[in-house]
């Protein structure tokens, strides 16, 4: 089966196609194109995704983007006649509404191509942006009725799941196979921190079954992340930036002079918060004036440390807890080195534990990760009419 992908739900704009078929071993799943624009530095100067803008760019973006996917998947052939009829590009027009420069850049590449050969276009339909998430929702949408082709819509969230189970064999390609069961997974990324256990993986007849056991009251990690980076002067996205000074920190043996909270780190529950973290290094920031470089890493590192042992109490409680038998990590967090390392040596204190993570380049958003769920979920295709964007969708 040959997927299309289409992720808009933040400041990325992802397609991908994959072609999938099934084997023994698992569902294989081979990359025939893959683009990604980011927008992270245009929202840089607002110090966080900016909505509008995000929607805006989508819109600008996609068009393009199509053209390269379907180039790269050699799909993008010339027709010698109008391929879509008038009233269909009148029903698209309607669809577009919102978006004329898609709807322009749309209509010249549709009535200029052949119908490519794909079977299903998945899209990202939340959580994320609700107007980003409708530029990418519309976008598919108006390509399925063009083409004629079913739409599949994903939970963002199952994208990173799909990308932290697919290993990588071969260049552009993966396979899924079936983790010993259950299964825990910690979703980790700029507005979410959830630990879900997965009791069943999915077949032709069944999608996975999740339960979702733990989420945060508050900020989510990546979100932490980004704000104490603000505090200490450092550009948006944060992640990044605090790994980069946290390493440092520990690379050149610097002492260890702060202290922050650990939040809900004893509470009997697998919840998270953490604003607290938040507020203490605001507070101590603002206690120093002007911190120094060498402080800035000291601090750095007080904020990772402090984030992963959260992460990893919680994880290693649930671990026995629930008779867990595989782990996996998924997210833009989980892009992080030092979480990374943390969770292997969790897993390796238990026998025949296996940690399953996302290529490091599909941790954070892109548009594979969405094809890779949507081969999770093959049996599932949708009425046009019903879909739409939910921010708030959950993953159980
Ligand atoms: O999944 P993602 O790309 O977007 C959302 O769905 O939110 O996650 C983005 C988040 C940002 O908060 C970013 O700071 C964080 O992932 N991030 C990292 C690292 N790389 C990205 N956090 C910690 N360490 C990293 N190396
Ligand atoms: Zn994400």
């Amino acid at each position: 089966m040959r997927i299309l992908s289409v992720e808009t739900s933040c400041d990325e704009t992802g397609l991908s196609i994959i072609d999938t078929y099934q084997k023994e071993d698992g569902v294989h799943m081979e990359v025939q194109a893959d683009t990604l624009l980011s927008q992270a530095l245009l929202h840089a100067e607002y110090g966080g995704v900016y909505p509008s803008l995000a929607k805006r760019e989508h819109a600008k973006n996609l068009g393009p983007l199509l053209i390269e996917t379907l180039k790269q998947a050699e799909c993008c052939i010339p027709a010698k006649e109008a391929k879509v009829s008038k009233e269909t590009i009148g029903d698209i027009k309607e669809l577009l509404y919102r978006e004329p420069e898609l709807f322009v850049h749309l209509t010249t590449l549709l009535t200029n191509i052949e119908k490519p050969d794909i079977d299903v276009i998945a899209v990202t339909h939340g959580p994320g942006l609700e107007p980003a998430l409708w530029v990418g929702v519309n976008f598919a949408k108006a390509l399925s009725l063009a083409w004629g082709i079913p739409i599949m819509p994903l939970n963002h969230m199952e994208g990173h799941l799909a990308a932290a189970f697919a290993t990588k064999v071969a260049e552009k390609q993966y396979i899924l196979s079936e983790p010993q069961l259950p299964a825990l997974i910690m979703l980790i990324s700029g507005g979410h921190t959830e630990l879900v256990l997965l009791k069943k993986w999915f077949s032709t007849e069944n999608r996975n079954d999740y339960e979702k056991i733990g989420s945060t009251r508050d900020d989510a990690v990546g979100e932490a992340f980004d704000k104490t980076a603000r505090l200490l002067g450092l550009p948006y996205p944060g992640g990044i930036e605090i790994a980069k000074l946290a390493a440092a920190a520990r690379e050149e043996n610097l002492e260890k002079p702060y202290s922050l909270p650990r939040p809900m780190l004893k509470t009997n529950n697998y919840d998270f918060s953490f604003s607290g973290l938040k507020t203490a290094t605001r507070n101590l920031v603002q206690g120093m004036g002007n911190p120094t470089n060498e402080q800035k890493k000291q601090i750095a590192r007080e904020i990772e440390d402090a984030i992963t042992e959260v992460l990893v109490t919680k994880t290693k409680r649930a671990i026995e807890e629930h008779g867990i038998r595989s782990l996996a990590v998924g997210g833009g967090v989980s892009a992080s080195t030092h979480i990374r390392a943390a969770l292997e040596a969790l897993a390796e204190e238990y026998e025949d534990m296996t940690l399953y993570k996302p290529a490091r380049e599909l941790s954070t958003d892109n548009g594979l990760m969405i094809a890779f769920a949507a081969a999770m979920n093959t049996y599932k295709t949708n009425n046009l009419e019903i879909i739409s964007a939910n921010g708030n969708l959950s993953i159980d």
